[in-house]
């Protein structure tokens, strides 16, 4: 007890670093892509401030300077490329496997993997092939994700990444993988996946905003902790190799308890709105963002995440370094 004992004694300069218990590293973090048609595309996302949509021409030539260890590869079609089903999403010679390839080409060191979801490639813009309730039907979308997903692997992807919350996707995923031969191809599942409002720039970045009603038929209830854990556990024994929790902050509880419960490793997605709103908060003068965005990543990691997905990948590792 005080006076004897002086919780500050560590905290002065040079002690205080020697007693980090959590170090944020390079290694952490996973840079998202947003891959678009054409060729000499390079344009920024109006709502995420820094983030570009590339063709994949534009990809491949700056894929010597990508600092990040790891990317996740999204691909963006054009609205007059999206059908009922998704189809875009299905072509060997798709956006994403493209790309995929003119990164593995470039860079065969750099982990590539791809989010695995239709909500891109609808024309309703729901993550499956919709049943006559309008909403996605479960079992109908297994195989178009299972088919996706053999795709980015021909293209040379690493792991594929589900994020479409349908029952059953890692196992149909799995199963396809390995039906191909795909057996060193992992997943990565969007296990624990909100129905959340901070997607909201994503979707303007993505195009992918679904034309009516929403996703809370499919993704979890920011309300529910332990049906997220229940859900994520049944990915574990469905195969899946990783496990994410996803947005990040809001959701730390979740990221901690689920720590707790498995021992595959996990990832964090600090999500578009977690980003813009660090960026306008920072562009306001509110706090330093170098500050405020180190505060946050290392935050995400000391709650039990191994890997963090995050659009502030390279910035961050240009600040590591200096
Ligand atoms: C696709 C998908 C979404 C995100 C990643 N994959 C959007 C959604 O579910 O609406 C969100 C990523 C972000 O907000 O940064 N289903």
């Amino acid at each position: 007890m005080y006076p004897e004992t002086r919780m500050r004694r560590c905290r002065r300069s040079g002690l205080r670093a020697l007693a980090a218990e959590t170090v944020l590293t390079r290694h952490d973090l996973v840079l998202p892509i947003f891959v678009v048609p054409g060729t000499g595309r390079h344009e920024e996302v109006r709502s995420m401030p820094g983030v570009h949509r590339v063709s994949a021409d534009v990809l491949a030539e700056g894929a010597d300077a990508i600092l990040s260890p790891a990317v996740l590869v999204f691909g963006v079609p054009e609205a007059g490329q999206k059908d009922e089903e998704g189809t875009g999403a299905l072509r060997e010679d798709g956006l994403v496997p493209t790309a995929v390839r003119a990164l593995k080409r470039q860079r065969p060191d750099l982990v590539v993997i791809t989010d695995v979801c239709l909500c891109a490639y609808t024309s309703h813009g729901h993550c499956g092939v919709l049943g006559p309730d309008g909403q996605p039907d479960n079992d109908a979308t297994l195989p178009a994700l299972a088919q996706m997903a053999r795709c980015h692997a021909a293209a040379g992807a690493d792991l594929a990444a589900p994020s479409a919350m349908m029952d059953g996707q890692v196992a149909a995923i799995r199963e396809g993988l390995d039906g191909e031969g795909r057996r060193e191809v992992g997943i990565m599942s969007y296990a624990a996946k909100f129905a959340s409002a901070f997607y909201g720039p994503f979707r303007d970045a993505a195009g992918s905003a679904p034309a009516q009603g929403d996703r809370r038929g499919y993704q979890l209830p920011p309300s529910n902790r332990r049906e997220a854990l229940r859900d994520a556990l049944l990915d574990e024994l469905e195969g899946a190799d990783w496990l994410m929790v996803k947005p990040a902050l809001p959701y730390l509880d979740v990221l901690a308890e689920l720590r707790r419960q498995t021992r595959l490793p996990l990832s964090a997605y600090q999500v578009s709105g977690e980003y813009a709103m660090l960026k306008q908060g920072a562009r306001q003068g509110q706090w330093d963002e170098r500050e405020a965005v180190l505060e946050a990543l290392t935050c995400i990691k000391r709650a039990g995440a191994d890997l963090i997905i995050t659009y502030y990948a390279e910035e961050v590792h240009r600040w590591l370094e200096a």
